[in-house]
């Protein structure tokens, strides 16, 4: 709580450093805000000039925006392009052909390299094998790997070929992969026998089995495996095949396949306020622009930079800043496999200094087990690394409290280096609410003001708009280019989500809280008004883990799963559960709640266990059997309860679930 109330009070502020500044693109507030007028007075031309500009288009478009089906906007619809092409392809006789496109650090340490050029002909070589196992434009391609080289190319060879990936991240369940490859219709599944973390060897192909043993993906004909480690796994006969077998005799001349700037580049599954994960569908050209130009003004990328973007590649953070943005820029970037905390809770400072990392970009929860770790430890604070290559410093997933923000101020950047608080979310692409390095004054714990271009607003229910200081929600007024662009498989859905009636239908619901400051409008955000959790800046539907808990039939009769604020993962979930048996206590309760823990696990991914888990013999209901959840979520506080308990049909009940196992 303390940091929510430093937020309202927070008056720090830190203007850019000069050396920031310094031959930026961006370099001042003042050209931030020609480039917001430029948007304001000629929308389309603004985004069509910078299309033109940021991509190669091998059919140029005459159309920037269609906006007669609203929302299902359309951008720069009569164009073709390869994202492929333009990530790779384009750096080909220029001085990026040559430099480093990748470095890969394995979890045991060890390093290699990759250059633009090598990278084209391994992408290139895998988009051969693809085709060679019938893969076509349009198909879809469910990818489950580690973080790795072949990640990417996977991701890049399907994008060079049209056809359309869904990466799962490599921590999801096999129930969790069978929904998405069935909802995807994915006609291949690209993954790893093992993949390494921590100096743990975990199995991915033995979960793709059982996925596919489930049922229901008869779509499926091939799956393709690479193999991380020397240890065997099982492959099916006809179906399944090793990257060495695919790859053998396939050459690296592969013309990439021109799409419709609006042909789906990807379907990423995310959690909403339902119980089903949303596929949310992004389109080639609008999305390609805009991880091509963050890179530009969020980060300010530079020839002479590298680059970290610590977010697995099953996120879209990783999507965006790992597998497109950097490569589309032309930039040299890090790609880790392992995690923060192995060998030792210094690994990330280790690897800045090793890799002269000088734009740095992770999660605060990352950075928040960190802290902790070296107040514990001080062999692992970074002051015991040379961090001088850092340049900028970014922070993604979750709202970053101050406290945070200055610790990663002063002892990652030194003091010197700008501290880029991002918003954004699946559905917008990439970065819609941040700092410009060179140009904006930042304030701890805000993520400051929208990109150019960006209309965004907070009101409130039907859509009015709120004066700076009056808490409300976040909406985005205009459509931007990398938006998402339906709801795979369930466009009505994608209607109701993010474009309430009430508000008139045009307009962008993004599904959290905002406010913005009296003096500087900086918006700040204070969390999802839906209900969903963020927990370790992963994203978590309460109902998902609602119904995972209750598909336990033998067990749970009822479950409501809440957040509570937590000082390392951000948020924590909290089941309230009544079984199909008398109320357990003492061992029995614990030994029951690591059985269903245990059962999250398998239903949606170790990331979905309950922190806590709580039984009663009902749930705090009002008479007419609503859940009242705004109770629930002070017990899980551990909170008094003020609140009025009179409408509560059985407000005993409130004791028991007060009680820890
Ligand atoms: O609640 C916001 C939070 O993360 C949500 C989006 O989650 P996801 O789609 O998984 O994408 C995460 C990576 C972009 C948002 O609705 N969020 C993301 N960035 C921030 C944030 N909350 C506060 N500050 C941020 N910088």
């Amino acid at each position: 709580m303390t940091s929510i109330q430093s937020v309202l009070v927070e008056n720090r502020v830190f203007p850019p450093p000069a050396a920031a500044s310094q031959g930026a693109r961006i370099p001042s507030m003042e050209a931030y805000q020609a480039l917001c007028r430029e948007a304001e007075q000629d929308f389309e031309g603004f985004w069509a000039r910078l299309a033109r500009e940021q991509l190669n288009w091998t059919r140029p478009f005459t159309r920037t925006l269609d906006e007669s089906n609203a929302p299902f906007y359309r951008w720069f619809d009569d164009g073709q392009l390869n994202a492929s092409a333009n990530c790779l392809d384009r750096h080909m006789g220029t001085e990026v052909e040559s430099r480093t496109a990748i470095v890969f650090e394995a979890d045991d340490g060890q390093v290699t390299r990759v250059t633009y050029r090598e990278l084209l002909d391994r992408v290139a070589r895998f988009a051969n094998a693809l085709k060679a196992q019938g893969i076509a434009k349009g198909d879809r391609v469910v990818i489950y790997m580690p973080m790795s080289v072949e990640g990417v190319v996977a991701m890049q060879a399907c994008a060079r070929i049209g056809a359309t990936h869904s990466v799962v991240f490599g921590g999801f369940s096999a129930k969790a992969l069978n929904e998405r490859i069935i909802d995807a219709g994915a006609v291949a599944v690209v993954t790893a026998n093992y993949q390494m973390r921590g100096g743990k060897e975990m199995p991915l192909k033995a979960i793709i089995d059982e996925a596919i043993a489930m049922g229901g993906c008869e779509t499926v004909r091939s799956v393709l495996v690479y193999q991380r480690t020397p240890t065997e796994c099982a492959m099916v006969e006809g179906r399944d095949r090793t990257f060495d077998q695919v790859l053998q005799g396939q050459g690296n001349d592969c013309p990439p396949v021109p799409v419709d700037a609006e042909h789906p580049l990807f379907i990423l599954y995310t959690s909403g306020s339902t119980g089903k994960p949303k596929g949310v569908q992004h389109a080639t050209g609008g999305y390609l622009l805009w991880a091509r130009l963050t890179m530009e003004w969020t980060f300010d990328i530079r020839p002479e930079d590298v680059f970290w973007c610590t977010a697995d590649i099953g996120w879209i953070t990783g999507h965006t800043y790992v597998a497109y943005g950097p490569l589309a820029a032309g930039a040299t970037q890090l790609v880790f496999e392992g995690v923060p905390t192995y060998p030792h809770a210094g690994r990330f400072w280790e690897m800045i200094e090793r890799h002269q990392v000088s734009v740095f970009y992770t999660a605060p929860t990352a950075i928040r087990s960190l802290i902790k770790a070296a107040e514990t430890d001080d062999k692992v604070h970074p002051r015991n690394w040379d961090l001088s290559s850092l340049r900028i410093l970014g922070s993604v997933g979750e709202p970053i409290n101050p406290e945070a923000w200055m610790w990663y101020w002063r002892n990652v950047g030194g003091e010197r280096c700008p501290v880029v608080d991002t918003f954004w979310q699946t559905e917008t692409g990439g970065h819609v609410i941040t700092p410009l390095p060179g140009a904006t004054p930042l304030v701890p714990g805000s993520c400051t003001l929208p990109l150019p271009g960006i209309m965004a607003a907070i009101v409130d229910e039907t859509g009015k708009d709120l004066p700076h200081g009056a808490g409300g929600m976040l909406v985005i007024k205009r459509p931007w280019p990398s938006m998402i662009r339906t709801i795979w498989n369930d466009p009505e859905r994608f209607k109701k989500s993010y474009f309430p009636e009430e508000m008139g239908g045009r307009v962008y619901l993004a599904g959290d809280g905002a406010v913005r400051s009296e003096d500087r409008g900086y918006f700040r955000i204070t969390g999802r008004i839906d209900d969903v959790l963020n927990v370790s800046g992963h994203r978590l539907g309460t109902m998902e883990i609602e119904s995972a808990l209750v598909a336990k039939t033998d067990l749970v009769a009822e479950a409501a799963v809440v957040g509570r604020p937590d000082d390392v993962t951000g948020e924590a979930v909290c089941a309230f559960v009544v079984l199909k048996r008398p109320r357990p206590t003492g061992d029995e309760a614990r030994q029951i709640a690591n059985e269903l823990r245990n059962w999250v696990a398998k239903e949606i991914g170790p990331i979905a266990k309950p922190r806590d888990i709580r039984f009663g013999e009902n749930l705090p209901k009002t008479r007419s059997g609503k859940i009242m959840r705004r109770l629930l979520r002070s017990i899980a506080k551990g909170e008094a309860i003020t609140q009025d308990t009179s409408t509560l049909e059985n407000p005993a009940i409130l004791d028991q679930l007060s009680q820890a196992n």
